[in-house]
């Protein structure tokens, strides 16, 4: 093991690490929206299913990875494949696909903190005004957040594992989850909160699809940061006396628990500013609820509570939002920073000024495609239309390439890395494992049936978004 490599603290800070990483947009919006959308309570029996007989696997086998190489995923394909041209394409895509994720995700980061920074000074009346989302997020005003926000990031992540990722984890994940069980609070005070939570909870199972279930699984997927290479690259900062299965099972929980928080609040406040609400017909993306429904639900809350109350509600949605961002993000912009290092052999400091620069700038371009240049804003068309730079990285890297990688992944560990090699790493720790239920379902589940159905998804998934056609028929 190379002595020099940063490792994490302790077992609790790796986990709040990873469930900080885990717990994003994703989970506060995302999952809630899905929810809404697609059966409700049948969501979340679904949801639950994936994440423990699909996710779980695949999350063990990420970590698994990155501890026995102490390697990021470019040097772990590498190692383990003993520098297979073709498994190399495998390390370099789990490189690739989390910095471009980084983008947008840090784009829209950008605009929870411009909301936040309005809804703090009074602009609530604003914010909840139709068309004001389009116009903010086209207007130069977002280049001073963009600064803000890539500052936040940079001196978070130049201190490193230990004094960066992991202590800033362990504040911002417990005040978190204090917020979000304090908006829960409060909702459940409102009028008609009791329709919401009975449409969240009551399970319609008439309304399990082939579509909700491959929007479950790619919910869950990307919920638990999987197919990023983040995962790889922190059990490459692991010691041999963690028990892997044991913490992944803990970050899956504390995800998934989180998401169904989230859902409580999300719900409830969606019935009870307009208790005829059909949740099939929500807008299916998150960003749409973020800025354009919920800061309508917050300024109507004016009426029981005042504007200050109100206002006061919105900050701490906009601030609960932008943590579970940016606990997401130093994880994300992690794995190139330890790929320049771990590979290139630059500094932390240098590797950080690399990806800054590079992905600064990608990000000002992306942001300009939001309508402020005509030619990035409209670059091209395919599947359901026109579109911008933004939709092209989030149709390439998000939708089609995550699936993908974990679909080599899985193909992976269990015919190149071995099957024997990886059980034999998952019993350092945990002295248990071998002969366990789990090493069993392990071994059957990563080498069969999740890399088929991931293969599916992944099909599915280039049929519909680039020929709009659907292999499934949904
Ligand atoms: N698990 C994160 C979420 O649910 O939002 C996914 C993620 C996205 C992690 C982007 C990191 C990141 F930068």
């Amino acid at each position: 093991m190379n002595k020099e490599r940063e490792q994490f603290g302790s077992r609790l800070g790796f986990i709040l690490a990873a469930a900080g990483s885990a717990v994003g947009i994703g989970n506060l919006v995302g999952f809630p929206v899905n929810a809404a959308k697609n059966g409700g309570g049948a969501f979340l029996v679904v949801y639950a299913l994936f994440v423990i007989a699909l996710c779980l696997p695949v999350m063990i086998a990420e970590l698994a990875m990155g501890r026995n190489t102490q390697k990021g995923p470019v040097g772990a394909f590498n190692q383990l494949a003993k520098r297979s041209a073709t498994w190399s394409i495998a390390g370099f895509l789990g490189m690739l696909t989390p910095f471009m994720i980084a983008v947008f995700y840090t784009v829209i980061s950008v605009w929870i903190l411009g909301y936040l920074f309005m809804a703090a000074t009074g602009d609530l009346a604003f914010l909840a005004t139709d068309g004001t989302f389009g116009s903010y997020i086209s207007s130069k005003h977002i280049f001073a957040a963009m600064f803000a926000v890539v500052a936040i990031i940079y001196l978070i992540l130049k201190v490193g594992v230990q004094d960066g990722i992991e202590k800033l984890s362990k504040i911002l994940m417990p005040a978190l989850f204090f917020m979000l069980i304090g908006l829960v609070v409060f909702v459940l005070t409102l009028d008609n909160a009791a329709a919401g939570i009975e449409f969240y909870l009551i399970p319609d199972f008439s309304k399990i699809t082939a579509s909700v279930i491959n929007g479950a699984l790619s919910q869950a997927f990307f919920s638990l940061s999987l197919g990023m290479g983040i995962l790889v690259t922190y059990g490459s900062y692991l010691t041999r006396r963690t028990n892997i299965v044991g913490s992944a099972k803990m970050i899956a929980l504390a995800d998934t628990t989180v998401a169904f928080i989230a859902g409580l609040m999300v719900m409830p406040a969606i019935f009870s500013f307009n208790p005829d609400v059909d949740p099939s017909e929500l807008s299916s993306s998150s960003v749409g609820l973020i800025f354009v429904l919920l800061p309508k639900i917050f300024l109507a809350l004016q009426t029981t509570i005042g504007f200050v109350g109100a206002s006061a509600i919105a900050t701490l949605f906009f601030l609960l939002v932008f943590f579970a961002a940016i606990t997401s993000l130093v994880s994300i912009i992690e794995v190139p920073v330890a790929y320049l290092m771990d590979e290139k052999q630059q500094s932390r400091q240098k590797a950080l000024s690399v990806i800054g620069v590079v992905g600064g700038t990608l990000m000002v371009v992306v942001s300009l495609s939001m309508g402020m240049v005509g030619f990035l804003s409209e670059m091209v068309s395919y599947g359901s239309g026109v579109k911008s730079l933004f939709d092209i990285i989030v149709d390439i890297f998000y939708d089609t390439i995550l699936p993908l990688n974990g679909l080599l992944l899985c193909l992976f560990v269990s015919y190149r890395w071995k099957k024997q090699s990886f059980s034999e790493e998952l019993s350092i720790g945990n002295e248990g494992f071998e002969g366990s239920f789990m090493q069993k379902y392990l071994n059957l589940s990563l080498g069969t049936f999740i890399p088929v159905i991931l293969l599916l998804i992944f099909l599915n998934t280039v049929a519909d978004k680039f020929f709009a056609y659907s292999l499934f028929g949904f």
